[in-house]
C-alpha cells in the first residue's frame, strides 16, 4: 500500500533528504515548504512521479490548516508526519528578543502540535499512522539543554509534546509517536563543520516514518536507538 508522506521544511538539509528517501521507498511525498519557487526547484531533485509541493508556514496558523485541508483534498489521506522545520535563533539569554522566542515555538512547538490535531484524528480511525517530530539533544535534560535558549526550550517543549500526545494512543493502535535528533548535521542550520551529511541524519527519521507495527512509540532516538529524554 502507498503510503502518504508530510515532511516540513524539505525543501532543504536534513527534511529534503528525508523527503527523498521516502519517495525512494514509494511513497507518495509532499515536500511542505515555505517558498513554492523553492520547493519546486528541490523537487526536480528527487526521483518519482508522486511528489508534490504544498506551501506551509510553521508561523502562520492559518496557512497550517489550508494546507491540511488542501493537501488531503487533493492527494488523499496524510499517513505520515515528519515535523521537521526548524530555527535557530542564536541569540543569548541577555539578548532574546520576545519575537525570536515567540517564532521558535512556533516552529518547533505550535506548527507541530496544530499539525498533530489536524491529522491525528484521521490517523486514529484508520488505524494507521507515524508521526516523527524531529528534535535535538539541544531539547534532552538529561544532555544538560546546552544549545541557545530559544532553541533548547522550544526543541525540550517538543520531546514533552511527543511523550504527552503519545499517552493518548492506546497501546493497541498502530498508531506511533517519536521523537529523534539526526546528530550534528552539515546543512545550512549544522554549519560547514558538522560532520554529519544530511542522508546520515534523516536516517532515523525514515526509519520512525516506517516503523512496522510492533515499533516503538512514545521515544526518543538517535541512530535509531532510543536515547533518554
Ligand atoms: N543540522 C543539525 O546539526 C541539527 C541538529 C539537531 C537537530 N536538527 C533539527 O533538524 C531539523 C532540520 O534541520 P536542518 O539542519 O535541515 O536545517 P536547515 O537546513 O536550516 O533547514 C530548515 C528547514 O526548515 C524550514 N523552515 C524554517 N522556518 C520555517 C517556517 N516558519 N515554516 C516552515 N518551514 C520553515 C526551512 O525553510 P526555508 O528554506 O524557507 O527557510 C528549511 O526548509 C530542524 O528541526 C533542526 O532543529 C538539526
Amino acid at each position: 500500500m502507498t503510503r502518504t508522506v508530510l515532511v516540513t521544511g524539505a525543501n532543504r538539509g536534513i527534511g529534503f533528504e528525508t523527503a527523498k528517501g521516502f519517495a525512494a521507498h514509494g511513497c507518495k511525498v509532499l515536500m511542505g515548504v515555505r517558498d513554492e519557487s523553492d520547493g519546486e526547484a528541490a523537487r526536480k531533485d528527487i526521483t518519482g512521479n508522486d511528489i508534490h509541493v504544498v506551501e506551509i508556514d510553521l508561523t502562520n496558523a492559518d496557512t497550517i490548516t489550508e494546507c491540511i485541508v488542501r493537501a488531503e483534498a487533493v492527494y488523499g489521506n496524510i499517513d505520515i508526519l515528519i515535523n521537521n522545520a526548524g530555527v535557530m535563533v542564536e541569540s543569548s539569554f541577555e539578548e532574546l528578543e520576545a519575537a525570536d522566542f515567540e517564532k521558535s515555538l512556533k516552529v518547533h512547538v505550535e506548527g507541530p502540535l496544530q499539525l498533530c490535531q489536524l491529522l491525528l484524528p484521521g490517523m486514529l480511525e484508520r488505524n494507521f499512522g507515524r508521526i516523527v517530530n524531529v528534535s535535538s539533544g539541544w531539547g534532552a535534560f538529561t544532555e544538560g539543554m546546552e544549545g541557545p535558549p530559544a532553541y533548547a526550550i522550544s526543541k525540550a517543549a517538543l520531546n514533552a509534546l511527543t511523550m504527552n500526545l503519545s499517552n493518548i494512543i492506546e497501546a493497541n493502535q498502530n498508531v506511533k509517536i517519536n521523537a529523534m535528533c539526526p546528530g550534528w548535521v552539515h546543512t545550512r542550520m549544522g554549519g560547514k563543520d558538522a560532520p554529519r551529511s544530511p542522508e546520515k541524519g534523516a536516517e532515523t527519521a525514515l526509519w520512525l516514518g516506517m516503523l512496522d507495527e510492533d515499533g516503538p512509540t512514545g521515544g526518543f532516538f538517535r541512530d535509531k536507538k532510543k536515547i533518554n529524554w
